[in-house]
Protein backbone atom coordinates (compact mmCIF):
# COMPACT_ATOMS: atom_id res chain seq x y z
CA UNK A 1 0.00 0.00 0.00
CA UNK A 2 1.23 3.44 -0.78
CA UNK A 3 0.86 5.83 1.64
CA UNK A 4 0.53 9.97 0.34
CA UNK A 5 0.53 13.28 2.46
CA UNK A 6 -2.72 15.25 0.86
CA UNK A 7 -1.17 19.04 1.67
CA UNK A 8 0.56 21.64 0.36
CA UNK A 9 1.58 22.80 4.45
CA UNK A 10 5.36 22.15 4.99
CA UNK A 11 5.18 22.11 8.98
CA UNK A 12 2.46 19.13 8.36
CA UNK A 13 4.99 17.37 5.91
CA UNK A 14 8.15 17.62 7.91
CA UNK A 15 5.86 16.22 10.82
CA UNK A 16 4.32 13.09 9.55
CA UNK A 17 7.16 12.33 7.08
CA UNK A 18 9.13 12.24 10.09
CA UNK A 19 7.05 9.87 11.71
CA UNK A 20 5.60 7.72 9.19
CA UNK A 21 6.89 5.90 6.20
CA UNK A 22 5.20 8.01 3.30
CA UNK A 23 5.59 7.31 -0.61
CA UNK A 24 5.12 11.13 -1.26
CA UNK A 25 2.89 13.75 -1.24
CA UNK A 26 -0.27 15.23 -3.07
CA UNK A 27 -1.78 18.57 -3.52
CA UNK A 28 -4.11 20.42 -6.05
CA UNK A 29 -4.71 24.12 -6.45
CA UNK A 30 -7.32 24.46 -3.55
CA UNK A 31 -4.41 23.10 -1.14
CA UNK A 32 -1.38 25.42 -3.13
CA UNK A 33 -3.65 28.47 -2.95
CA UNK A 34 -3.63 28.10 0.53
CA UNK A 35 -0.02 28.22 1.27
CA UNK A 36 0.05 31.52 -0.13
CA UNK A 37 3.17 30.55 -2.37
CA UNK A 38 3.91 30.38 -5.91
CA UNK A 39 3.18 26.71 -6.84
CA UNK A 40 7.06 25.87 -8.19
CA UNK A 41 8.76 27.16 -4.65
CA UNK A 42 6.12 25.43 -3.31
CA UNK A 43 7.27 21.97 -4.81
CA UNK A 44 10.81 22.86 -4.32
CA UNK A 45 10.52 22.90 -0.87
CA UNK A 46 8.19 19.93 -0.53
CA UNK A 47 11.04 17.76 -2.58
CA UNK A 48 13.75 19.00 -0.56
CA UNK A 49 11.65 18.18 3.01
CA UNK A 50 10.17 14.49 1.84
CA UNK A 51 13.69 14.02 -0.41
CA UNK A 52 13.90 13.67 -4.47
CA UNK A 53 13.58 9.87 -4.31
CA UNK A 54 9.20 10.58 -2.77
CA UNK A 55 6.34 11.12 -5.70
CA UNK A 56 4.62 14.00 -5.98
CA UNK A 57 1.31 14.21 -7.73
CA UNK A 58 0.67 18.06 -8.67
CA UNK A 59 -2.38 19.63 -10.81
CA UNK A 60 -2.44 21.53 -14.10
CA UNK A 61 -4.96 24.51 -13.95
CA UNK A 62 -5.75 24.90 -17.36
CA UNK A 63 -9.44 23.31 -18.61
CA UNK A 64 -8.35 23.56 -22.07
CA UNK A 65 -6.28 20.40 -23.64
CA UNK A 66 -3.40 22.86 -25.34
CA UNK A 67 -2.94 24.61 -21.65
CA UNK A 68 -2.98 20.98 -19.52
CA UNK A 69 -0.44 19.61 -22.37
CA UNK A 70 1.68 22.94 -21.89
CA UNK A 71 1.58 22.51 -17.95
CA UNK A 72 1.82 18.64 -18.02
CA UNK A 73 5.38 19.10 -20.12
CA UNK A 74 6.25 22.43 -17.75
CA UNK A 75 6.14 20.13 -15.17
CA UNK A 76 7.58 16.62 -16.34
CA UNK A 77 10.85 18.39 -16.86
CA UNK A 78 11.20 20.05 -14.16
CA UNK A 79 10.97 17.09 -11.67
CA UNK A 80 11.83 13.47 -12.08
CA UNK A 81 9.15 11.96 -9.86
CA UNK A 82 6.52 13.93 -10.84
CA UNK A 83 2.64 12.77 -11.39
CA UNK A 84 1.01 15.15 -13.07
CA UNK A 85 -3.00 15.52 -11.53
CA UNK A 86 -5.08 15.92 -14.81
CA UNK A 87 -8.65 16.00 -14.11
CA UNK A 88 -10.95 13.73 -16.14
CA UNK A 89 -12.62 15.69 -18.42
CA UNK A 90 -13.23 15.48 -22.59
CA UNK A 91 -9.61 17.48 -22.88
CA UNK A 92 -8.48 15.98 -19.67
CA UNK A 93 -8.70 12.30 -21.15
CA UNK A 94 -7.90 13.34 -24.56
CA UNK A 95 -4.46 15.44 -22.55
CA UNK A 96 -3.85 11.99 -20.26
CA UNK A 97 -3.78 10.19 -23.71
CA UNK A 98 -0.94 12.51 -25.61
CA UNK A 99 1.15 13.08 -22.42
CA UNK A 100 0.98 8.76 -22.25
CA UNK A 101 2.48 8.93 -25.90
CA UNK A 102 5.03 11.54 -24.74
CA UNK A 103 6.17 8.94 -21.92
CA UNK A 104 5.01 11.71 -19.11
CA UNK A 105 3.44 10.27 -15.76
CA UNK A 106 -0.15 11.62 -15.32
CA UNK A 107 -2.47 10.86 -12.36
CA UNK A 108 -6.13 10.95 -13.25
CA UNK A 109 -8.01 13.05 -10.88
CA UNK A 110 -11.26 14.37 -9.95
CA UNK A 111 -12.64 11.09 -10.98
CA UNK A 112 -16.49 10.68 -9.23
CA UNK A 113 -17.43 7.51 -11.54
CA UNK A 114 -16.42 3.53 -12.67
CA UNK A 115 -16.79 4.93 -15.86
CA UNK A 116 -14.27 7.96 -15.65
CA UNK A 117 -12.05 5.83 -14.54
CA UNK A 118 -11.88 3.26 -16.94
CA UNK A 119 -11.48 5.96 -19.87
CA UNK A 120 -9.09 7.52 -17.81
CA UNK A 121 -6.88 3.47 -17.61
CA UNK A 122 -7.01 3.68 -21.02
CA UNK A 123 -5.73 6.93 -22.08
CA UNK A 124 -2.90 5.61 -20.17
CA UNK A 125 -3.35 7.47 -16.40
CA UNK A 126 -0.48 5.78 -14.09
CA UNK A 127 -2.83 6.96 -11.42
CA UNK A 128 -6.82 7.33 -10.91
CA UNK A 129 -7.34 9.61 -8.31
CA UNK A 130 -11.42 8.87 -6.68
CA UNK A 131 -12.38 11.34 -4.57
CA UNK A 132 -14.45 9.46 -1.58
CA UNK A 133 -15.24 12.04 0.39
CA UNK A 134 -16.95 14.28 -2.15
CA UNK A 135 -19.04 11.12 -3.05
CA UNK A 136 -20.42 10.73 -0.02
CA UNK A 137 -21.18 14.69 0.57
CA UNK A 138 -23.69 14.06 -2.15
CA UNK A 139 -25.20 10.76 -0.82
CA UNK A 140 -23.22 8.42 -3.32
CA UNK A 141 -21.11 5.50 -2.29
CA UNK A 142 -17.17 6.71 -2.31
CA UNK A 143 -16.28 3.16 -1.07
CA UNK A 144 -18.30 1.51 -3.83
CA UNK A 145 -16.87 3.35 -6.63
CA UNK A 146 -13.09 2.59 -5.47
CA UNK A 147 -14.05 -0.89 -5.24
CA UNK A 148 -15.33 -0.77 -8.91
CA UNK A 149 -12.68 1.23 -9.55
CA UNK A 150 -10.04 -1.38 -8.44
CA UNK A 151 -12.28 -4.27 -9.92
CA UNK A 152 -11.91 -3.13 -13.52
CA UNK A 153 -8.04 -2.39 -13.08
CA UNK A 154 -7.69 -5.89 -12.05
CA UNK A 155 -9.70 -7.34 -14.67
CA UNK A 156 -8.00 -5.81 -17.56
CA UNK A 157 -4.58 -5.32 -15.99
CA UNK A 158 -4.17 -1.97 -16.80
CA UNK A 159 -0.80 -0.72 -15.67
CA UNK A 160 -2.61 1.73 -13.32
CA UNK A 161 -2.82 2.27 -9.63
CA UNK A 162 -5.79 3.83 -7.80
CA UNK A 163 -5.08 6.45 -5.31
CA UNK A 164 -8.08 7.08 -3.67
CA UNK A 165 -8.43 10.42 -2.36
CA UNK A 166 -10.47 13.11 -0.47
CA UNK A 167 -11.17 11.99 3.12
CA UNK A 168 -12.62 13.09 5.65
CA UNK A 169 -12.56 10.31 8.61
CA UNK A 170 -10.65 7.49 9.07
CA UNK A 171 -13.75 4.95 7.90
CA UNK A 172 -13.17 6.30 4.81
CA UNK A 173 -10.02 5.43 4.78
CA UNK A 174 -9.78 1.58 6.24
CA UNK A 175 -12.63 0.96 4.19
CA UNK A 176 -11.10 1.93 1.17
CA UNK A 177 -7.90 0.29 2.47
CA UNK A 178 -10.00 -3.17 3.20
CA UNK A 179 -11.19 -3.23 -0.30
CA UNK A 180 -7.22 -3.52 -1.56
CA UNK A 181 -6.57 -0.26 -2.99
CA UNK A 182 -3.08 0.04 -4.09
CA UNK A 183 -2.49 3.63 -2.60
CA UNK A 184 -4.43 6.46 -0.05
CA UNK A 185 -3.70 10.16 0.03
CA UNK A 186 -4.44 11.34 3.05
CA UNK A 187 -4.98 14.98 4.79
CA UNK A 188 -2.97 15.48 8.20
CA UNK A 189 -5.89 16.10 10.96
CA UNK A 190 -7.07 12.42 9.11
CA UNK A 191 -3.59 10.61 9.17
CA UNK A 192 -3.15 11.88 12.65
CA UNK A 193 -6.74 10.17 14.11
CA UNK A 194 -5.43 6.97 12.94
CA UNK A 195 -2.31 7.26 14.65
CA UNK A 196 -3.33 6.35 17.99
CA UNK A 197 -6.22 5.21 20.32
CA UNK A 198 -6.87 6.66 24.02
CA UNK A 199 -6.77 3.07 24.90
CA UNK A 200 -3.56 2.71 23.36
CA UNK A 201 -2.34 5.51 25.83
CA UNK A 202 -4.00 4.06 28.84
CA UNK A 203 -2.48 0.50 28.59
CA UNK A 204 1.05 1.73 28.19
CA UNK A 205 0.57 4.30 31.12
CA UNK A 206 -0.49 0.95 33.17
CA UNK A 207 2.07 -1.28 31.99
CA UNK A 208 4.48 1.80 33.43
CA UNK A 209 2.76 2.09 36.56
CA UNK A 210 2.99 -1.74 37.11
CA UNK A 211 6.88 -2.11 36.33
CA UNK A 212 7.62 1.00 38.20
CA UNK A 213 5.65 -0.39 41.40
CA UNK A 214 8.02 -3.39 41.15
CA UNK A 215 11.23 -2.00 39.70
CA UNK A 216 11.22 1.51 40.89
CA UNK A 217 10.80 5.25 39.19
CA UNK A 218 12.91 5.37 36.01
CA UNK A 219 14.36 1.96 35.54
CA UNK A 220 14.55 0.73 31.93
CA UNK A 221 15.01 -2.35 30.23
CA UNK A 222 18.17 -3.14 30.19
C1 LIG B 1 -6.25 14.55 -3.95
O1 LIG B 1 -5.56 14.30 -4.85
C2 LIG B 1 -7.39 15.49 -3.99
O2 LIG B 1 -6.95 16.67 -4.51
C3 LIG B 1 -7.94 15.70 -2.62
O3 LIG B 1 -7.90 14.50 -1.90
C4 LIG B 1 -9.31 16.31 -2.60
O4 LIG B 1 -9.73 16.30 -1.27
P1 LIG B 1 -10.89 17.21 -0.67
O5 LIG B 1 -12.19 16.66 -1.14
O6 LIG B 1 -10.70 17.10 0.80
O7 LIG B 1 -10.62 18.60 -1.16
Amino acid sequence: MELYLDTGNLNEIKELSDILRIDGVTTNPTLVSKERKNIIDLLDEIIEVIGEDKIVHAQVVSKDYQGMIEEAEFLSKRYKNIYVKIPVTVDGLKAIKELSNEGIKTTATAVFTAHQAALAAKAGACYIAPYVNRLDNISGEGVKVVKDIIKIINNYDFNTKVIAASFKNSQQVIDVIKEGVHSITVPADVMKSMMGHPLTDYSVDKFIFDWERAFGEGTKVT
